[in-house]
């Protein structure tokens, strides 16, 4: 036998083992999970050391009111960009900007119940279909209840994938009433700037999906017709 051509068990090449993907890194989500507490340390911070400006109340209203709106366009770009970098692991990450955009949101209707309205429920049911900027972001609201309701396993499991999918879809629908809210607001100002870049960002992010959805058919649909 020639041992010459045998490697010694030193000098015998191990292979490198494979670095774990950044998205992947046990630091990552509670990485993510403080990023996403920022804005209310900072908020909290602002109202406790009373820096939020001359108008306090409308400074946390709408600075809630702007995380919740960051926070759907974040989520929303979780799909596109885990299909556009091949980065399955980026969906570990859907759930818990879902939740921190629906914590913003419960942050800013109480901001508005109890800053605005002085959590008096008979004053805020009369204040809501008053205003139709305030009615729609109230449907955007109800509509995020049950998704955030059925975003923990148990329910996905009780629900079965197909449903827990279709109702995830009323997402779409709340960032048009997102929109819309916002929208109206600002319209009232005649200040559309902001509105602009938002629509811009909504725009892409459900025309992507449409787009894939489109494809995907045409695909499934040739596949048929070739069988
Ligand atoms: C998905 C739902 C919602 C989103 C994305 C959202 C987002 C926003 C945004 C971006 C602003 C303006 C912030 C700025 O000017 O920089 C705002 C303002 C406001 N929102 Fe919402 N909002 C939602 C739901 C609600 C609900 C349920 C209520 C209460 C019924 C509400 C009441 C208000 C009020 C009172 C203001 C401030 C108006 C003013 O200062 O004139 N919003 N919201």
């Amino acid at each position: 036998m020639n041992t010459a051509t045998v490697p010694s068990p030193s000098t015998r090449s191990t292979p490198t083992p494979r670095r774990r993907h950044v998205l992947r890194h046990l630091a990552a989500k509670p990485f993510v999970f403080a990023v996403c507490m920022l804005p209310f340390v900072w908020l909290l911070f602002g109202a406790l050391t009373d820096s939020l400006g001359a108008n306090p109340a409308e400074a946390l209203i709408r600075g809630t009111g702007d995380w919740v709106l960051r926070g759907l366009c974040v989520t929303l770009a979780v799909t596109p960009l885990r299909q556009l970098t091949g980065r399955p692991e980026l969906a570990r990450y859907r759930r818990m900007l879902g939740l921190f955009t629906f914590f913003y949101l419960v942050l800013h209707f109480l901001s508005y119940a109890w800053l605005d309205m002085g959590f008096d429920p008979q004053a805020i049911a009369r204040d809501i279909p008053k205003r139709p900027f305030a009615l729609v972001g109230f449907a955007a609201f109800l509509l995020m209840l049950p998704l955030a309701a059925t975003s923990f396993n148990r329910a996905i499991k009780a629900l079965g994938a197909k449903r827990w999918k279709a109702l995830h879809k009323l997402v779409y629908a709340i960032a048009v009433l997102a929109l819309l809210h916002f929208f109206w607001m600002r319209a009232g100002k005649n200040d559309f700037a902001e509105v602009a870049v938002y629509a811009a960002i909504i725009a892409v992010l459900l025309g992507w999906r449409v787009v894939h959805a489109v494809r995907a058919r045409r695909i499934t649909a040739r596949r048929t017709v070739a069988k």
